[in-house]
């Protein structure tokens, strides 16, 4: 038998194969011309934070100055950027985030909202520093009535650093940004691969690059361009809220109360005295008030201050009447928000709840 053959027919039928696929093969009409697809453009508001910090050197991961890199260097040191949108830079801000205010926080807002009713904007991406992120993330959650991609992101580590985060959290967030699938989502934080909830997401380790989580968990991961998603918020959001960024001023003041041992009474009574409009008590466990500290936020209430009781743990959430006879003192839990995050929810509910019922569905329902 000629061995020859079984080799000659494969040859043969791998020919055919390869005119059948090849580019070359003369086919009966002109292959259309390549249509030039437009990029989606999306707009990074930059306002500062490690992101945008600089160390003296490389070995430097934690010792570094936060907010030194405008916006412009911070696209231009990314040309993979220009593989996946027309990228195009604002520098709201260049601060370290612990600074962040509350004028701040609406002047950002008004900011991106303009931005995303700019029909030729596609996504919107805000770089920002780690420390009060999920306070900015959770406060445009609540305010942008838009359904187009809003992505928070920062980083742990300088661009100077050895190991540097920022640069492939920026890069996701962008893609992030430019992916329809992202869209109705509401805001969305983009850190160290994983796609969190702006409502959801908690700083959880201060010097590390996986920082970020919800005990809830995340919404996806981002790899390579392309978001896998796993779950969808449920709470309301963007245009589901009944807040509106373009009707807030300015922001009622709220104080946070820690809880611990031997707390004693001056937090409460100083925010008290100081005429804030609500006082977030973050308690030990199930949001607990020691004994001696209930006649002070009775006190507090009778003056007109809302008390939400919060909880100092992370993980969780505090239950209506259960350490304290909620109904009875006319207070309001805090459900699973953390203290900085009841904070933001209270202050801007009080530009619109009048009753501690009404405040109480609104921690409920956001
Ligand atoms: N100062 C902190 C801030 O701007 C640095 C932390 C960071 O951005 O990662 O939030």
């Amino acid at each position: 038998m000629n061995l020859m053959m079984p080799l000659l027919r494969r040859s043969v039928s791998s020919l055919l194969m390869v005119a059948a696929i090849s580019p070359f093969t003369a086919c009966a009409q002109t292959p259309a011309a390549p249509v030039a697809t437009k990029k989606p453009v999306v707009v990074v508001v930059a306002t500062g934070g490690t992101i945008a910090g600089a160390g003296a050197s490389s070995a430097n991961s934690a010792t570094y100055q936060a907010a030194k890199v405008p916006v412009d260097k911070l696209i231009a040191g990314l040309p993979e950027l220009a593989d996946v949108a027309e990228v195009r830079g604002q520098q709201a801000f260049q601060i370290a985030s612990e600074s962040f205010t509350n004028e701040k926080l609406v002047a950002l807002g008004k900011q991106v909202s303009a931005l995303v009713k700019d029909p030729s904007v596609n996504g919107v991406v805000i770089t920002h520093g780690t420390d009060t992120l999920e306070e900015t993330s959770f406060f445009l959650n609540l305010v942008i009535r838009s359904d187009k991609p809003i992505v928070v992101v920062g980083s742990m580590r300088p661009g100077t650093a050895l190991s540097a985060d920022g640069a492939l959290n920026l890069y996701d967030a962008v893609s992030l940004a430019a992916s329809p699938s992202a869209r109705g989502k509401g805001v969305l934080v983009m850190m160290n691969d994983d796609i969190l909830s702006g409502r959801d997401v908690a700083k959880r380790v201060n010097i590390k690059t996986n920082a970020f989580g919800s005990q809830w968990g995340p919404l996806g991961m981002m790899v390579e361009r392309r978001a896998y998603w796993f779950r969808a918020p449920v709470k309301r959001q963007t245009t589901k809220s009944e807040f509106d960024i373009d009707t807030i001023t300015t922001l009622p003041e709220v104080a946070i109360v820690y809880g611990s041992g031997n707390m004693g009474t001056l937090g409460v009574e100083a925010a008290t005295k100081a005429g804030v409009k609500a006082i977030v008590h973050a308690g030990t466990g199930n949001g607990s008030v020691p004994d001696y500290g209930v006649e002070g936020l009775k006190a507090a209430r009778a003056a007109g201050i809302q008390i939400i009781r919060s909880s100092r743990i992370a993980d969780g959430f505090v239950l209506r009447n259960s350490e304290q006879p909620d109904d009875k003192y006319d207070w309001v839990v805090a459900h699973d928000l953390n203290p900085q995050k009841a904070k933001i929810l209270a202050a801007l509910a009080l530009t619109k709840a009048t009753s501690s019922a009404d405040l109480q569905r609104m921690f409920w329902e956001y």
